[in-house]
Order: structure tokens, then C-alpha cells, then sequence
């Protein structure tokens, strides 16, 4: 089959998928049922035609398919996708580069290490820090974290990669008390267990507080590793980065900070002072499928020593041919071997907007954010529960005849994903229920936040009156 039809088709789904998103109902419409019932059956035993099998897959899966590409999703933390960066996704697909070594696809590797000099320029890293491109903050965390390990132990005389950790010296973890799931999750592949995580008090905001912090590390020593945040998943906010640093840094402790999203608060100058003193961290984790608004998958490890880096991920064998001291060996500093060019759509996206655009996104999605926090806090019932720093916003609303508040917010969160303006999810804000909207996307405009707040609060408006 020649592959131009193929290709075509595909485009044309795509294309009109796009045409569409702002316009269709937020969140899936199917259920778990009918899906498997239309997009399931008999194992397929011969041949069928391509294009008609990517038109059924179009068909079939349609209403199963949630608009978070759209301009009114604001569930989780999910961004969008800047067209260009769509496009450059198909091309790595089509090229089909390896972008594990400089042999096997030496365009990729150059603009992976291009891109890694632009990406530590845009968000004031040390220059020379080591960057690899891995599948999302929790992987990136997870690479941070291994060569935190790697570092802290080799400060004691122990080769974790060659000795293994089962009689290794013990190593100190601490992390603030909303220390994102994911970066726990990492520590544990790494050997150290959740109960073995010294969580440190935060504030009302959930940030670290500091003066514990350096509480808690003159009660100990040896190893020890300090995981920060840049942007709470709830509020948004920062951990007291300068503070923190200069206290674990003092004990001779590695400082890695989480900054999923919260991280791009650096390359906007009037945010920057939300991350005051990041560039002294030791390692960064953070997303570009957040929001830099490429699409999935898409995350960056960054170590500020790329020796600790490297011991920790690097893998070699007489077959995996490494070149010249000047060719990238792009699985230095990942966890992976064979990987797709990923790395793609973040160069587009710099090229096409650039720095001034990256921050236009970032600036702009948190107008929208406060201006949201705004709209609802209109409305009698509803309280905002967060200082809306970033592109966060917690709500609560209050109890209606016969149910609580914690009820109320999560029959509202239920109308609202139903009704299908947009879509806000829920979470547990220090014990209490609330609704999480995270303004992530490029296309998100002011009528759309008016659009949303209207809806959400008709829905909360029909629960009161029922
Ligand atoms: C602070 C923080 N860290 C890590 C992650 C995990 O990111 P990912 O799901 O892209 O791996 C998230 C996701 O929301 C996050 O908010």
C-alpha cells in the first residue's frame, strides 16, 4: 500500500478533529461499555484496507475522545498543543529517528542538544547542566533523583551503580508534606520507601516551610537528598527555593526541585521571583506536554553536573557505537535506550514563538486564571480557596439544602463535567473537597473563562434550586 493515501486520510482526521475541539462537548461522552463494544471484537485474522481502518478508529473512538487539546479543558494539569508542535510530532513519526545514539539519527541528536542550550537559556539554568528528554515530570524526576543517588552516596565512598544499595549508607530523604505523588513514586524505584520520606510541614499554601526544614536537617546527617517543588498540582505555589537551598546546601544535602509546570515561572520576568534562587538547585524535573503545549509525551530531567548525570544512566555495550567526543550519546542521560525524537516539537515550538512567546503562553494563561478565580468568586456560595498565584484556582462551594460543602463541590464537579461546557476535576485541599481548574492552554481566550464561569455557575445554581 503506498503510504500518501494512508498518510492523507490521517491528516484529514486530524485536521478536522482540530477544526472542531473548541466546539465539542469537554469531556468524553461514551462509556466504558460502548467503547469496547465498537472499537473491540475477534482478533483481526487478514488484511484490511488502511484508510478504511483509520476512518473506522476515527469513527468508532470519537466519543471517547476528551477536547484536553481544547481551549475550556481544565482538568489536572493538562496543556494543549501549539499547532507547529502537532506537525513536528507527525515528522519525528515519519522519520522514525532513533534518539537514543548520534549513529543512528545525528539530526535528533543535534537538536536535542541545541534545544537543551535554549531550554536551560530560557528558564536561567546553568548553562552547562546536563538535559535529557524523557516521557513526562515523573520520569524526569525519576532521572534527577537517580543521579541525586548517585551523587550523594559517591560524597561517601559508595558506587551505588557497581554496589548496589542493600549495604549502602543510609541516605536521608526529605521532602515537603505536598511533595507530588510522582516524585515519591520515583524514590521508591530508586530503593527508598515511603515511609523511609521525612515530610516536612508546609504553610496554608502548601509550601515547605523552611525554618522546619532547617529544623529537621540539624537533626541528622550523611547522605541526604531535598526534593522542592515549583507549583503545587492544588495552588500553584512555590516552595521558598532560596531558603531551602541555602539550608541543604549548607549540610552538604543535593536539592532537587519538581517543577512540572511551576518551573516555567522562570522564564516570565515577572514571575520569575515566584522561583527566586532555583538556578542553585542541584537537579530540575519538569514537563514540556504541560505547559509548553506540545503534545504527550514530553518531559526534561536537567542536572546541574552532568558527571552525577551520566554515571547514573549511562549504559554501554561494544555494540552501541559512540563516535566522536563531540557526537551527543543522547542515552547518557535518560533512563531509556531506543526513544523516539521527542525533542521535535519543543525545537519547533522555540523556533516558531520564541522566547517572548513562550512567555506570552505562560503570562496569559494566569491572567485567565485570576480572571476565573474572579468570575466565580462573584457568584454567593462560592469561595476560592488559594492565593491564585499561578495558573491554579480551588473552589469550594457552599452546602445547599441537605448536603455539606465537601458534597456540594463534588455534585457541582459532576454537573459540570456532564454538561460539557468545559471540564474541571476535584481533589482533597487539606481535608476539604474542592474543584481544581488549571488554565494550561495556548487557545484558552477571555471568552472562554467567561464561557466557563457562567457554566459552572449555572450548575451550581441548578443544584441550590433542586
Ligand atoms: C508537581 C508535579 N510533578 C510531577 C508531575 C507528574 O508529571 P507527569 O504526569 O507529566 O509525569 C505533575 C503532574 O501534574 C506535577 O504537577
Amino acid at each position: 500500500m503506498p503510504h500518501r493515501p494512508v498518510l492523507e486520510t490521517a491528516h484529514t482526521i486530524a485536521a478536522q478533529y482540530l477544526d472542531h475541539v473548541a466546539s465539542r462537548h469537554v469531556g468524553g461522552t461514551a462509556t466504558q461499555e460502548g467503547l469496547r463494544r465498537t472499537l473491540g471484537g475477534p482478533l483481526p485474522l487478514g488484511a484490511s484496507d488502511p484508510v478504511a481502518v483509520l476512518q473506522q478508529i476515527a469513527r468508532d473512538a470519537d466519543p471517547g475522545v476528551v477536547a484536553s487539546a481544547g481551549p475550556r479543558y481544565f482538568g489536572f494539569v493538562v496543556g494543549g498543543s501549539v499547532p507547529v508542535t502537532v506537525a513536528a510530532d507527525w515528522i519525528a513519526t515519519a522519520w522514525d529517528q532513533n534518539a537514543g545514539l548520534y549513529v543512528v539519527g545525528p539530526a535528533v541528536s543535534v537538536i536535542e542538544d541545541i534545544t537543551a542550550a535554549w531550554l536551560l537559556e530560557l528558564l536561567g539554568l546553568p548553562g552547562d547542566a546536563g538535559v535529557g528528554f524523557v516521557t513526562g515530570c515523573h520520569m524526569a524526576n525519576f532521572t534527577c533523583l537517580a543521579a541525586a543517588r548517585h551523587e550523594v552516596l559517591r560524597r561517601a565512598g559508595w558506587n551505588v551503580e557497581a554496589q548496589g544499595l542493600q549495604r549502602a549508607p543510609r541516605v536521608r530523604v526529605i521532602a515537603g508534606g505536598e511533595v507530588h505523588i510522582s516524585a515519591v513514586g520515583a524514590l521508591r524505584y530508586l530503593g527508598f520507601g515511603t515511609e523511609e520520606i521525612e515530610l516536612i510541614p508546609v504553610d496554608e499554601q502548601g509550601r515547605m516551610r523552611a525554618d522546619a526544614l532547617t529544623a529537621a536537617l540539624s537533626n541528622g546527617d550523611g547522605p541526604t537528598i531535598v526534593c522542592a517543588q515549583a507549583g503545587n498540582v492544588s495552588t500553584g505555589t512555590t516552595d521558598p527555593l532560596h531558603a531551602i537551598i541555602e539550608a541543604a546546601h549548607a549540610t552538604g544535602a543535593w536539592v532537587h526541585v519538581d517543577g512540572a509546570f511551576g518551573l516555567w515561572a522562570a522564564a516570565v520576568p515577572e514571575l520569575r521571583s515566584q522561583v527566586a534562587g532555583i538556578e542553585q538547585a542541584d537537579s530540575w524535573a519538569t514537563d514540556a506536554h504541560k505547559w509548553l503545549n506540545v503534545p504527550y509525551d514530553s518531559g526534561i530531567a536537567i542536572v546541574r553536573d552532568t558527571a552525577p548525570h551520566r554515571a547514573s544512566m549511562s549504559m554501554k555495550a561494544s555494540y552501541l557505537q559512540r563516535g566522536t567526543d563531540e557526537e551527543r550519546v543522547a542515552m547518557d542521560y535518560v533512563p531509556e535506550s531506543s526513544r523516539r525524537a521527542r525533542v521535535l516539537p519543543i525545537y519547533a515550538l522555540i523556533r516558531t514563538i520564541g522566547r517572548d512567546g513562550i512567555a506570552d503562553l505562560v503570562r496569559s494563561n494566569c491572567a485567565l486564571a485570576r480572571r476565573m478565580a474572579e468570575r466565580l468568586a462573584q457568584a454567593d456560595g462560592v469561595t476560592i480557596v488559594n492565593d491564585v498565584v499561578l495558573n491554579q484556582v480551588l473552589v469550594q462551594f457552599a452546602g445547599t439544602a441537605g448536603r455539606s460543602g465537601d458534597d456540594t463541590t463534588r455534585a457541582v464537579i459532576a454537573r459540570v463535567q456532564a454538561e460539557g461546557t468545559c471540564w474541571a476535576g476535584g481533589a482533597l485541599w487539606q481535608n476539604k473537597q474542592v474543584m481544581r481548574i488549571a488554565v494550561s492552554n495556548w487557545s484558552t481566550t477571555e471568552e472562554d473563562i467567561d464561557r466557563s464561569a457562567a457554566a459552572i455557575r449555572r450548575c451550581y445554581q441548578a443544584l441550590r434550586a433542586s
